[in-house]
This record gives C-alpha cells, sequence and structure tokens, in this order.
C-alpha cells in the first residue's frame, strides 16, 4: 500500500511539501508536520490543541465519538467490574496485567512505601485550619522532591520505577493528612495489611478515640472511582506532567504541576463545582432557572459535570459511576437524597434540550463521583484530591513514557504574537 501522505501548499508562493501521516492503532492518523516550519517559515496555529497530537503513546486510547476509553488495550467497563486500582496501576505503568507473582511483588512495593517522612507531616502545620486540601497536596507533592532529588536518576530505568512505586504508595497518605487538616483531626500512619482504598478510608476517617470499620461498599466504590480516574490520555493534567517533565525537572515536581492543573472547574474541579451547583440550586422546582441560566451566553454559569472535549456521545466512566452511584446511594440507604434527586431531575432535563443534544453535551464522570463521595462521608473540597489519587498512576506512567521516547524534546509551543510593532524606549520625561 502506498505511503499515505498530505500535501501542503502556500497558496501565495505556491510552494508544496508533501507530509507524512503517522497511523496508530486506533484513532484518526497524524499528519506529521515537524518540518513545517524550516518547509515554510510558518507555524501552525490550534489554541487548546483541537487538532494537535502532542506525542506518540501506547497508554490510553479515547474514541469520543464512539464513548470509548482503553487503558493499554483493556476497555474500562471490564477493568472497572473485575480488576482493582493497584492492578490498573500496573497495567498502566508496565503495558500488560500482572500475573500472580508479579501483583503481589508489586503490591508489596507499593505497601512498603506508604510512609512519608516524618518531617513531611509538619509542612502541614503552616497551612490556615481551612486552607483548601489541593492548595496543600499540590505543596506537598512538590515538596517530596526536596526529599528526593540527589537520589532520583531520572535516566535510570530502575530509579524511575522506584519513584513511580513512591509517589503511588505515598499520595494516600498526603492526601489523608490533608483531610485532618481540614477536619481537624491528629493524623492517622497508613495500615500495609490494608488495601489501597481500605488504607486511604482509614487514614481518612479513622480516630484514636474510635474504632473505626471499613464499609466494604465505600471500600469498592472508592477503588472503582480510582481505576475510572486512573489515565485519560493528554488530558490539560496529563499534558501538563509532560510539559514539565520535558524539562528534566523532579518527577515530584512534574506531578505536583499536574495536581495544579488538575484543580481548575474545566478539568478535575469539576466534582467540586457539581455538588457546588447542586447546593446553589438547592431544589428541583428551581431546575429550569438554572438550565436557562447555562443556556444564556450573557451568564457565565455552565452546567458543571456536563460536556466534555473528546466525549461527545457520552462518558463511558460516566455510564460505570451512574449505576455505581444508585447502588452506593440504595446501600447506605440514601435512595432519597434530595441532592441525588435534584441531579436526577438536572439530568432527565438536560438530556433533552434541544442547547444540550445539539452542542452533544452528556453528563461526565464528575457529574457522579461528587454524588458518591458526598454519600461516603467526605467533605465538598476534597473530592478533586481524590481524583488526583486516581489520576496519579496515569501521570507517573505518561511522564515515564515521555523520557523513555527518544523523540520527545522539551515541550516549547510557538506563539503569533499580536502585541506592538518594534519601537523605541520613550525616557520617563517624555511620556
Ligand atoms: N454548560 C453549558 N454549556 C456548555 C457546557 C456546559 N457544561 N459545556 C459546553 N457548553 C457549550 C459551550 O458554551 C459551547 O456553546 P457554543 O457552541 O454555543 O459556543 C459548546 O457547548 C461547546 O463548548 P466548548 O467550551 O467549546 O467545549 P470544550 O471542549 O472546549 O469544553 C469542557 C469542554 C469540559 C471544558 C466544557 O464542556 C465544560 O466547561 N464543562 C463543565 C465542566 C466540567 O464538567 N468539566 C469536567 C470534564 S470531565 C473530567 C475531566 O476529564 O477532566
Amino acid at each position: 500500500m502506498a505511503k499515505h501522505t498530505v500535501t501542503v501548499t502556500d497558496n501565495d508562493s505556491g510552494k508544496s511539501v508533501e507530509y507524512p501521516v503517522r497511523e496508530g492503532t486506533h484513532g484518526p492518523a497524524a499528519i506529521d508536520i515537524k518540518t513545517l516550519y524550516s518547509d515554510f517559515g510558518h507555524f501552525t496555529y490550534d489554541p487548546g490543541f483541537t487538532s494537535t497530537a502532542s506525542c506518540r503513546s501506547d497508554i490510553t486510547f479515547i474514541d469520543g465519538d464512539e464513548g470509548v476509553l482503553l487503558y493499554r488495550g483493556y476497555p474500562i467497563e471490564q477493568l472497572a467490574e473485575k480488576s482493582s486500582f493497584l492492578e490498573v496501576s500496573y497495567l498502566l505503568l508496565n503495558g500488560e496485567l500482572p500475573d500472580k507473582n508479579e501483583l503481589a511483588d508489586f503490591t508489596r512495593s507499593i505497601t512498603v512505601h506508604t510512609m512519608v517522612n516524618e518531617s513531611l507531616k509538619n509542612f502541614f502545620d503552616g497551612f490556615h485550619y481551612n486552607a483548601h486540601p489541593m492548595a496543600m497536596l499540590t505543596a506537598v507533592v512538590s515538596s517530596l522532591s526536596a526529599f528526593y532529588h540527589e537520589s532520583i536518576d531520572i535516566n535510570d530505568p530502575d530509579s524511575r520505577t522506584l519513584c513511580a512505586h513512591r509517589i503511588i504508595a505515598k499520595m494516600p497518605t498526603i492526601a489523608a493528612a490533608a483531610f485532618k487538616h481540614l477536619v481537624g483531626e491528629p493524623f492517622v500512619y497508613p495500615l500495609n495489611r490494608l488495601s489501597y482504598s481500605g488504607n486511604l478510608l482509614n487514614m481518612l476517617f479513622s480516630r484514636p478515640s474510635e474504632e473505626y470499620e471499613i464499609s466494604p461498599i465505600a471500600e469498592k466504590a472508592l477503588d472503582q472511582l480510582l481505576i475510572l480516574h486512573a489515565d485519560h490520555e493528554q488530558n490539560a493534567s496529563t499534558s501538563t506532567v509532560r510539559l514539565a517533565g520535558s524539562t528534566g525537572t523532579n518527577p515530584f515536581a512534574a506531578i505536583a504541576s499536574g495536581c495544579a492543573a488538575l484543580w481548575g472547574p474545566a478539568h478535575g474541579g469539576a466534582n467540586e463545582a457539581v455538588l457546588r451547583m447542586l447546593e446553589e440550586i438547592g431544589d428541583a422546582s428551581r431546575v429550569e432557572k438554572y438550565i436557562a441560566k447555562a443556556k444564556d451566553k450573557d451568564d457565565p454559569f455552565r452546567l458543571m459535570g456536563f460536556g466534555h472535549r473528546v466525549y461527545k456521545n457520552y462518558d463511558p466512566r460516566a455510564t460505570i459511576i451512574r449505576k455505581t452511584c444508585h447502588e452506593v446511594l440504595d446501600d447506605l440507604g440514601m435512595a432519597n437524597d434530595p441532592k441525588l434527586e435534584l441531579a436526577m431531575k438536572l439530568e432527565d432535563i438536560a438530556l433533552k434540550d434541544d442547547y444540550f443534544v445539539e452542542r452533544k453535551l452528556y453528563p461526565n464522570v464528575d457529574f457522579y463521583s461528587g454524588l458518591i463521595y458526598k454519600a461516603l462521608g467526605i467533605p465538598t473540597q476534597f473530592f478533586t484530591v481524590l481524583f488526583a489519587l486516581g489520576r496519579t498512576p496515569g501521570w507517573i506512567a505518561q511522564w515515564t513514557e515521555m523520557v523513555e521516547d527518544k523523540e520527545q524534546r522539551i515541550g516549547r509551543p510557538r506563539q503569533v504574537y499580536t502585541g506592538a510593532a518594534r519601537r523605541d524606549y520613550v525616557p520617563l520625561d517624555k511620556r
């Protein structure tokens, strides 16, 4: 078969150059325009990167039109039902599902690294009692680089693996410490005999004063939520991790930059924003009014938890989590929770409304995840921290892939400069 190419012609000069097209396993092929600037002296303009592939990746595939999400080829539906977060983390990092021994070794390695240096705990004392937990998480993850800087050699595969295991292991400990600071309770140390999600729940909810029993429903739901968030190819936070990492910076600092990018309400902050929105709407009788606000172009209000840059059919994670959300609320005896009723009414009306139908705006994963977190007793401010925790194996797998990819260079986008033309400095007394 002839090699697929695309020819670009400058209609002013008439110059034409043929560019190779790179085919992937699934999904649209990409025109390789690396030499376009040297060929034409032009850049490409693509704000928001809607048509730009910034890398090649073997990790995750999304078909937004068909609502498909694959981690290393495995459909998210199968992983969410049959796998565990640690197994999925292994898969993302290594490319294949582990056998029994490999999973046992990986689990052992993650559990031995759950503790954080005791002095790291002191960092939390520097935060005001009501500091946003994402601010604490970002700062403390970044400060891990102070503990592991000289010892990390990003060019050494074993050093990269150790770093990946450390960050996956320590995220729950740091996240739970931020939670305890938020609620004004003493920090709880990790318990390595518990599962990843069980340990997280124990660090979040156990208190020195009373026994805490881990609810298997909560443990399973949390593990599934972490699986659903584990990777999502080149989203804003992952691209941020790759961009920061492309400079050769400390990987913990690169992951911290991912946390910062995730925090925004258009990305991982949406789960918090959904709950705040439901609180603001307050009552099912006010749904119509808020739907109208979301449609009004002069009103900045958007229906949080609706729409996605890539999914234009449905978000497969939302389909899974919607079911879990109903199960968890049923199990916890909260099926008639007014927030759930309100959310269902909002979903129902929006899905029939022409504005949302025409723009292919469907509920995304964050529309439901916040309802589950709320039912588990997690404060709204803390939701995005759990998203960050889930996304960590994805971030570190993508960082590793970037470091190993010989084609990757420091990330450095270009621009179309639209500022003042060259002009001479005018001394202050002449202005
Ligand atoms: N409510 C009302 N209108 C919306 C919404 C919404 N949630 N989302 C998009 N639109 C409209 C938008 O105004 C635009 O209308 P028009 O074509 O008339 O100008 C059209 O739909 C296309 O929107 P866009 O902003 O060009 O789409 P995008 O791909 O740039 O943005 C998005 C995607 C997720 C940022 C956006 O849909 C949004 O802000 N949603 C709410 C926030 C949210 O739930 N984010 C979580 C995403 S899932 C978690 C994750 O993976 O990070």
